[in-house]
């Protein structure tokens, strides 16, 4: 015979109890989930992304028992090695946190260069890498694997950037560092910026043009592009370049609208005509690196037009950009 039990208060309480410890973890975790969907590689995402990357067989993953993590590229296995037993030993800084950088700005990273000579080189034998170092706060922990992501996203959807080497992380000390791979021959624009002077607008800017304009195409939104952050070979008759600096990268699954990465050529026209040192003028700009940006991404010109009135309402006329290139030729 069927016997219904006595209802237990306690058990009651108890039920209740776990069911609003529940909604509040299940809470909980919608907001993390909101949270992570609104960043576009937050730690969880970067973790995740590396991760398949080792399932695929790009990456390497070391842990070590005290909480160290590093990611490694596989392309660069003979190189590691030597990296961790005596590379440090070489490093020569390159930038120091807080040292003026030539833009005028504090520099937020300590950079090292280190060559590297691995035991049984396989040619070329020899390579230079970078370190950067980020600051032991757990965010800068979340903004190094992000920058280590996007560096391998942007290499993916085919836009010049350094290699990826590594990336160091220690959750547990709030440390990480971004190895990538350094070739001397391209220096940063604002640090050329004498030999940019010289190098004609017409040959130079549709190619820098030409360069960013691609990387919109591609739905990178770089949002911190000025000179300190574009590399160039300082070649004028075959003009390269590469990106670098990560840490604000966004991603886009197909090119976005205008509106949304604007903001990019603002930063980058502010800084290339920027007084005193600007190189180029407005008019330069109009005529030969928004043709070949609009080429590229089909973006309206009038809109980029308009968008570099706004960066540069009253220009010097040509009298006065001639006093300024001769100022600043050596
Ligand atoms: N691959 C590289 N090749 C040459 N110089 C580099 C490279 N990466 C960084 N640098 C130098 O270090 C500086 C700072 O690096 P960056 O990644 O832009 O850090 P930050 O976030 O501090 O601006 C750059 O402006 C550049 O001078
Ligand atoms: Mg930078």
């Amino acid at each position: 015979m069927y016997m219904a039990k006595k209802p237990n208060p306690r058990k009651i309480r108890r039920e209740k109890r776990r069911a609003k410890v529940r909604e509040i973890r299940e809470k909980l975790a919608e907001l993390r989930r909101e949270f992570v969907r609104s960043l576009h590689f937050s730690r969880l995402k970067a973790y995740k992304y590396l991760l398949s990357l080792v399932s695929e067989g790009k990456l390497k993953l070391i842990r070590t028992g005290w909480g160290l993590k590093i990611f490694y590229n596989k392309a660069y296995e003979e190189y590691i090695n030597s990296y961790f037993s005596e590379a440090y030993r070489r490093a020569t800084s390159v930038l120091r946190r807080g040292e003026k950088t030539p833009d005028g700005t504090a520099a937020k990273h300590d950079i090292y260069r280190i060559p590297i000579e691995p035991k049984k080189p396989a040619f070329p034998g020899k390579i230079t890498i970078l370190k950067k170092a980020y600051i032991d706060t757990p965010y800068r922990v979340d903004v190094a694997l992000q920058e280590a992501c996007s560096l391998l996203e942007a290499k993916r959807r085919g836009i010049s950037v350094p290699d990826f080497v590594a990336v160091e992380i220690n959750p547990s000390q709030n440390k990480a560092a971004l190895i990538t791979s350094y070739n001397p021959s391209f220096k940063t624009l604002a640090s050329v910026k004498s030999t940019l002077s010289s190098a004609p607008a017409r040959s130079f800017l549709p190619a820098l043009g030409e360069f960013i304009g691609n990387m919109h195409r591609k739905g990178l939104y770089h949002t911190d592009l000025d000179l300190e952050n574009i590399l160039w070979n300082t070649s004028l008759m075959d003009p390269k370049f590469m990106l670098i600096d990560f840490e604000g990268a966004k991603f886009f699954k197909t090119q976005p609208k205008f509106s949304t990465v604007h903001r990019d050529l603002g930063v980058l026209f502010e800084s290339l005509a920027e007084p005193p040192l600007g190189v180029y003028s407005r008019r330069d700009i109009e005529r030969y690196f928004i043709p070949a940006y609009c080429k590229v991404t089909g973006y309206n010109p009038n809109e980029v037009k308009a968008l570099l009135e706004s960066v540069f309402p009253a220009q010097p006329g040509q009298r006065e950009r001639d006093a300024i290139r001769k100022r600043i030729e050596p």
